[in-house]
């Protein structure tokens, strides 16, 4: 065979592996309202820069008829090209390919991708479509799966990995998804579960759609699971190429600069207004962090999970931080069990990623009731404590208005190891509320008073006059500056510049014993 022949040969075979599954069951993929593997690497990488890797790559399964089977590309399409102009490295899996399902090689070359991404110091990407372990491969699929946990495992925290469900995802194969650091899902489109209604009908008799079990909006909402809910394929390539905007390619690196877009200056005066005076009354910590971070720069994440606490990126001059604040239109902006847990894993990324958190404190306390504490309220409100004690990336704290007991010290306080932390005037920084605080130490004076709602509230004005301020804590300088809320943004910005050279380590370890 001459050159011209061999070239003849080898473009014959890339059209094949091109063509996935054959025209009917792209057709099949099209008709359920889903991009092909291939359209999904494109509507993610820059034009022209996606390089496949292993498209040659075949199983070597004998058995269940497979040895008459061919699986091009092995059901991943798998290679790396740019986002935003940066490198990333990305395995796509192929529905029309045996249903995408996990066999030895298919897991080969996703393993491949993630050493790759490894050894380059770059983000990973996972584009999931799977009906998945290859049941015809039996163990050596099981092998696979594991294989990929293993080094999701031992990768988190050196590259930023992340999944977008784009189809089936059930059983062992969410675990690879659940290990990396976020999950989009988009609409319509997306499942996951561990065990899918079938089972579970069989099982429990509990009779559920795949959507109500394991949709985009439930791992969303409810459980948490999922990080991005997206309408349909386009915006949630769209989300994830903003995603990887504030973050840096490695742990090695700073999260990429832009051109600041906003004066740093901005003293902002509607920040005036925004926070109300009255302890109890509610309003929307969102416009607080809107109107301090550069103009359109906030990129919320777990947007509706546990909104009572807000998490996401956003930028102060041009430069990547991780915004955690709690939201007092939502339960009051109590940390329960869910907030604890949403923040603490957003907090350690930052950590990871040398992302300086800033953090937005107005918390009453923890959320009281029998619920939170037998679902361990206890164990998963320390992860929050945690969290922010070994983060020693620069952590700036606002005190806007109520910080009261634990969570007053959880949401990145002083003691904490915060570097900066500044209170608004309207801070009220106390042990609990001036109501149940003046309860139980006035409790005898109240109840011999003739007027016991009187006394009551004179005692309740008396405890906040006194206490339910910034300036005890001031005085200890466990705060280091009560501030306008119109200088929120410039002094931010400031505190984040002299941050920029800090330096601080732990003591040496294995790896930490986070409270689970
Ligand atoms: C082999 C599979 C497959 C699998 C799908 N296919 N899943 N082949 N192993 N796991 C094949 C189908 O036979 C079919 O082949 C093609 O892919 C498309 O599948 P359809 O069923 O036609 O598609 P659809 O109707 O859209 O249904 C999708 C599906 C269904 C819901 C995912 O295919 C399904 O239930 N698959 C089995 C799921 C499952 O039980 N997987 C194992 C889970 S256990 P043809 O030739 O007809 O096109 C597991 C353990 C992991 O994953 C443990 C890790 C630790």
């Amino acid at each position: 065979m001459g050159i011209d022949e061999k070239l003849a040969e080898l473009e014959e075979r890339r059209n094949r592996v091109r063509q996935g599954g054959g025209p009917e069951r792209l057709e099949k993929q099209k008709k359920a309202g889903k991009m092909t593997a291939r359209q999904r690497i494109d509507a993610l990488l820059d034009e022209g820069t996606f390089v496949e890797l292993d498209a040659f790559a075949e199983h070597r399964c004998a058995d269940f008829g497979m040895s008459g089977i061919r699986a091009p590309g092995e059901g991943v399409v798998a290679g790396y090209g740019s986002v935003n102009g940066r490198n990333v490295a990305v395995a796509a899996q192929d529905f029309t390919v045996i249903g995408g399902s996990l066999g030895e090689m298919h897991a080969a070359k996703i393993t491949k991708c993630l050493e790759l991404a490894k050894k380059m110091g770059i983000p990973f990407v996972s584009l999931n479509d799977s009906g998945g372990a290859r049941i015809q491969e039996g163990v050596d699929a099981l092998k696979g799966y594991g294989e990929i946990f293993y080094r999701n495992s031992i990768y988190s925290g050196v590259i930023p990995q992340i999944s977008v469900i784009l189809g089936p995802c059930a059983g062992g194969a969410v675990y690879s998804p659940a290990l990396t650091d976020f999950t989009f899902m988009v609409e319509g489109v997306s499942n996951m579960f561990i065990t899918g209604p079938q089972v579970i009908k069989a099982v429990t008799g509990e009779e559920v759609s795949p959507a109500e079990l394991g949709g985009a909006t439930v791992h969303n909402r409810t459980s948490g699971v999922a990080h991005f809910w997206a309408a349909d394929e386009t915006q949630c390539f769209s989300m994830l190429k903003t995603l990887m905007r504030y973050i840096p390619s490695n742990n090695l690196e700073d999260p990429p600069a832009v051109e600041a877009s906003d004066d740093p200056n901005r003293s902002d005066e509607s920040l005036r207004d925004i926070v109300p005076a009255e302890p109890n009354k509610p309003y929307d910590m969102k416009d607080l962090i809107n109107a301090v971070v550069d103009a359109g720069s906030f990129f919320e994440v777990h947007q509706y999970y546990a909104e009572n606490i807000i998490v996401g990126f956003a930028r102060l001059n041009g430069r990547s931080v991780g915004i955690v604040g709690n939201q007092p239109k939502v339960k009051a902006g109590c940390l329960d069990i869910d907030a604890s847990d949403k923040a603490c894993r957003f907090i350690r990324f930052c950590d990871c990623f040398n992302v300086p958190l800033v953090t937005f404190s107005d918390v009453p306390g923890y959320l009281p009731g029998v619920g939170q504490e037998h679902g361990g309220i206890i164990r998963h409100g320390a992860k929050l404590l945690y969290a922010y004690s070994e983060a020693t990336v620069p952590k700036i704290t606002v005190i806007v208005r109520k910080a009261y007991g634990g969570a007053y010290i959880a949401m990145c306080s002083r003691h904490l190891g915060a570097d900066l932390v500044f209170a608004l005037p309207t801070a009220e920084i106390a042990v609990m509320g001036p109501e149940g605080a003046a309860n139980i130490i006035f409790r005898d004076e109240i109840a011999s008073a003739q007027d016991q709602k009187a006394m009551r509230t004179q005692k309740i004005q008396e405890f906040r006059d006194k206490f339910a301020t910034p300036y005890i804590a001031a005085a200890r300088g466990y705060i280091d500056d009560v501030i306008d809320p119109r200088d929120i943004r410039p002094r931010l910005i400031s505190a984040l510049e002299v941050c920029r050279s800090k330096a601080e380590s732990r003591p040496a370890k294995k790896h930490d014993n986070i409270p689970m």
